[in-house]
């Protein structure tokens, strides 16, 4: 965010894109494409992408999208999150969309990459190297350059203006809420103690959380080698519900927003079945801390910023858990940090 965010006139500059904006603001739709973890950073920001933008905005994994021959349009923008900048089925990708006229925009973390030279105009994730094959501060970085691209998108917007400060002011009190998250550290190990031994994990959620269930789940199978699945809460009673017993261990990610209730609901599904999950919940919840069991809560922020500080317990389960199981974190087996292959 420094340089980028003025905290005090509530300004926000992307210096890559901003001869572009005009343009993006025009084009018929946005089509975010990634792989694994970077395309989890846009289903987080999706919806907050539609909100600002009111522009329709399709999701795709790179070699989904590849495998379908998508049609793509001059007036479409086409939106590539990459970590390395050099993930195979991202620049195919890329390179398909652009031989079609779209307009193409790079988020990627490596100053020079394929993406970022290949794109017309982009941000730099500015996460600085990331080392272990498991992406964490990458992802919340690509979250959070996602969440400023939409700040910038709607600085026009009269309607939009007292919905973007409470996202900015969000923003500028993040660093000492993650710092706060962070201090949960021992109880997670805790309850990383009591899952090691287990063969799988359910992680469920939705709204804006529905993409840290997909990420925590992620991070999870990537480490620990586990079973573990991000499931849409929704989606809970047409098939999922049906692993639900008193034996399965399951995470749900409830915070105080508007799809609460609908949560809630999950819940009692959850436990009408013998399930017990941990909760991920808000600090403040009273309501809820009192009905759980288990729960581990972290801090309240702006509703679209809140998956920022939910997934660091995710990530910090999986990695307790491969700690406890004795495998290497930085380096888990059959992955590399660049998939430079399709
Ligand atoms: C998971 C992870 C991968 C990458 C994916 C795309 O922790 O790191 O899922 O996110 O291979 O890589 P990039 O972002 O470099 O395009």
């Amino acid at each position: 965010m420094r340089g980028r965010v003025n905290f005090n006139t509530k300004k926000v500059v992307l210096g890559g894109i901003k001869d572009y904006i005009n343009e993006i603001r025009r084009c018929r739709r946005l089509i975010l494409i990634a792989c694994g973890t970077s395309y989890h950073s846009a289903v987080a920001t999706r919806q907050l992408l539609e909100e600002l933008s009111e522009l329709p905005v399709m999701v795709e994994l790179a070699s989904d999208f590849l495998d379908r021959s998508t049609p793509v349009f001059r007036d479409d923008v086409c939106i590539f999150i990459s970590q390395s900048g050099e993930t195979a089925d991202t620049i195919l990708a890329l390179r398909y969309c652009k031989q079609r006229g779209a307009l193409i925009v790079g988020f990627t973390n490596t100053v020079g990459s394929s993406i970022s030279r290949e794109s017309h105009c982009g941000v730099h994730i500015n996460a600085g190297p990331e080392i272990g094959v498991a992406s964490t501060k990458a992802y919340t970085s690509q979250f959070l350059a996602l969440v400023l691209f939409g700040l910038v998108l709607s600085e026009d917007s009269i309607s939009k203006q007292s919905r973007r400060e409470d996202i900015i002011d969000g923003l500028q009190k993040l660093p000492e809420l993650i710092k706060e998250v962070l201090t949960c550290d021992q109880k997670i190990r805790d309850f990383a103690e009591n899952l090691y031994q287990k063969s799988s994990l359910l992680v469920m959620g939705r709204g804006f959380n529905f993409a840290t269930c997909l990420e925590g789940a992620l991070k999870v199978k990537e480490l620990t080698y586990m079973h573990s699945e991000g499931i849409l809460a929704g989606e809970l009673k047409h098939g999922p519900l049906a692993m639900v017993d008193d034996t399965m261990p399951i995470v749900m990610i409830i915070m105080d927003d508007p799809v609460k209730t609908k949560c809630m609901n999950a819940y009692s599904q959850v436990q009408a079945r013998g399930g017990q999950p941990v909760l991920i919940c808000n600090n403040d919840d009273e309501e809820l801390i009192k009905l759980a069991r288990r729960y581990i809560a972290v801090p309240r922020t702006v509703d679209c910023l809140q998956g920022i500080l939910c997934v660091v317990p995710m990530q910090l389960l999986s990695f307790h858990i491969a700690v406890l199981r004795g495998y290497d974190v930085d380096c888990p087996r059959n992955l590399a940090k660049s998939v430079t292959v399709a």
